[in-house]
Order: C-alpha cells, then sequence, then structure tokens
C-alpha cells in the first residue's frame, strides 16, 4: 500500500464516527441539488465512488432503484452498513475497495457519483477515468467537492488543509475539473458553500502535532483578506466556508 492510501486509512478510521456525526446534520438541500445535478431517477443503477459513512448513498437510495458504494476505508463501510441498518434500506451495498481503479465491470453503472473526495486523490486523473469507464454509454458522471480560483488559492487552501488533515492531497481548481470533464457532454455545474465553525471542525479532525494552531493561524490571517477564497470570519466564532462545485457530464 503506498503513503497516501496509509495516510487515508489512518484518518478516516479515526474520522468515520466524528465524520458521520458532523455531516448528520447536513442540509436536505444539499442532498437534493447533488441527486437533482446528477439527474438520479427510480431507475438509475448509481455506484458512489469513496462513499465514507454511507450519508449521500442512503439518501440516492430514497429514489434509486440501487445504490452501491465504495470506500478504501473499512471502519466508513461499517458506519455506512449501520446507517442503512438504521434506515431499513435494502437497496444497496457497501464494499471495501479503491477508487482507482475500481472493482467493476465497464458501463455497469447509469449513474456515478462522488463527494468530497477528489482533493484526497494523488491521481484525480486516474480516479475520473475509472468513474467514467465504470458508467454505461449515456449514463452520468458527477463530482462534487471543494474547488479554488487560482494556483495562488489552491495552493493557500493545500497548505492549511494539510495542517487539519494530513490526508489532503490537492484541491482542483475550477479549470481543472472542467479539464476532467471535457470529454463529456451536457455538463451541469452547481455551486454551494458549506459554512463551518472552526472549533467544531477540529474537534473531529485529527491534525499532526502543531497542525491545529497553524491552521487556525491561517484561517484567523485570511479575515477581510480572503485570498484563500473561503470567506474566514469572526461571526460567530472563527469561521469559513468551504467552496463547493457539483459538476455532472453524460457520457
Ligand atoms: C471526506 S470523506 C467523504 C465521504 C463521503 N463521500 C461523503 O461525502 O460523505 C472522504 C472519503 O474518501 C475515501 N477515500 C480516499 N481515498 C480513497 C481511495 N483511493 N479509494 C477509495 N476511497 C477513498 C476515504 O476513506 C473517506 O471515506
Amino acid at each position: 500500500m503506498d503513503e497516501q492510501r496509509e495516510l487515508i486509512l489512518d484518518q478516516f478510521t479515526r474520522q468515520a464516527i466524528p465524520f458521520s456525526q458532523l455531516h448528520a446534520k447536513d442540509d436536505a438541500q444539499i442532498h437534493q441539488l447533488l441527486i437533482n445535478t446528477a439527474g438520479i431517477e427510480a431507475n438509475d443503477n448509481v455506484l458512489d465512488v469513496a462513499c465514507g459513512p454511507g450519508l449521500v448513498a442512503c439518501e440516492v437510495a430514497k429514489v434509486a432503484r440501487h445504490v452501491t458504494g465504495v470506500d478504501l476505508t473499512p471502519a466508513m463501510i461499517e458506519q455506512a452498513r449501520k446507517h442503512q441498518q438504521s434506515l431499513a434500506q435494502t437497496n444497496l451495498d457497501f464494499v471495501v475497495g479503491d477508487a482507482h481503479p475500481l472493482p467493476f465491470a465497464d458501463g455497469e453503472f447509469s449513474r456515478v457519483i462522488t463527494r468530497y473526495s477528489f482533493h484526497h486523490f494523488t491521481k484525480p486523473e486516474l480516479a475520473f477515468a475509472e468513474m467514467v469507464r465504470v458508467c454505461r454509454p449515456g449514463g452520468r458522471v458527477t463530482v462534487c467537492d471543494v474547488f479554488m480560483n487560482s494556483t495562488e488559492q489552491a495552493d493557500l487552501y493545500d497548505r492549511m488543509e494539510k495542517h487539519r488533515d494530513p490526508s489532503h492531497t490537492h484541491a482542483l481548481q475550477l479549470n481543472e475539473f472542467e479539464a476532467l470533464f471535457s470529454g463529456l457532454s451536457d455538463v451541469r455545474r452547481e455551486f454551494y458553500k458549506y459554512p463551518v465553525s472552526v472549533d467544531v471542525l477540529l474537534s473531529r479532525s485529527f491534525p499532526e502535532p502543531g497542525g491545529a494552531d497553524s491552521f487556525r493561524k491561517m484561517v484567523d490571517g485570511d479575515i477581510g483578506v480572503d485570498r484563500i477564497g473561503i470567506d474566514a470570519n469572526r461571526d460567530n466564532g472563527l469561521g469559513f466556508a468551504f467552496p463547493v462545485v457539483i459538476i455532472s457530464g453524460k457520457k
């Protein structure tokens, strides 16, 4: 196993329960926006890549015929199965597996989605190619993740996030996402901001020693400057908002 996958397993084994708790309170509108942009309908067979604790997969399963969730971290898959059981849903399967290569056949799914995962990949273009491969012709591939608007923003954001979460690799710029989707048609984009309190976020994170202070300093130093593009503020204690894009294209 490579160093990045070891970091993922270390971080997300520890984050599995706190991450589920943080995002369990997500606004239903966020899920609905993803479902609508991905064009998910009653007859769809959906794959959720890097599904984590299955929060998105279980919401999608309320709409779609069947959902498969795949994630590298067994502790996340365990949480996903618990969440499925708590909702008594039967049209879902969760499997431990990698995003690249994906353990599925060509064209197996009519919709392939992923949320908050691309900034953990070392080879996003390979992960994207795998999502396209397992999507059937005429189906849709959808990525939802934080995005940046310039190289300077991305460099600063990557530095900030690595202080908090050593498994962060690189936040893609919007034009990098656009380039990934250039081979697909009918490309749709939606945007939202995900506001967080730094205290709450850090209470659910596992930084290296000193990482939390460095993270706080970078957020604090961006108030009124906005070089990182995260709307850093002290409206209700130290906080900021993740800028998120949902981008979806037809194969
Ligand atoms: C921030 S969590 C997002 C979870 C979920 N998609 C959501 O939005 O609630 C990132 C997830 O990506 C998974 N992950 C990271 N790299 C992966 C890889 N190479 N293959 C499969 N899963 C991966 C982690 O295990 C973790 O569960």
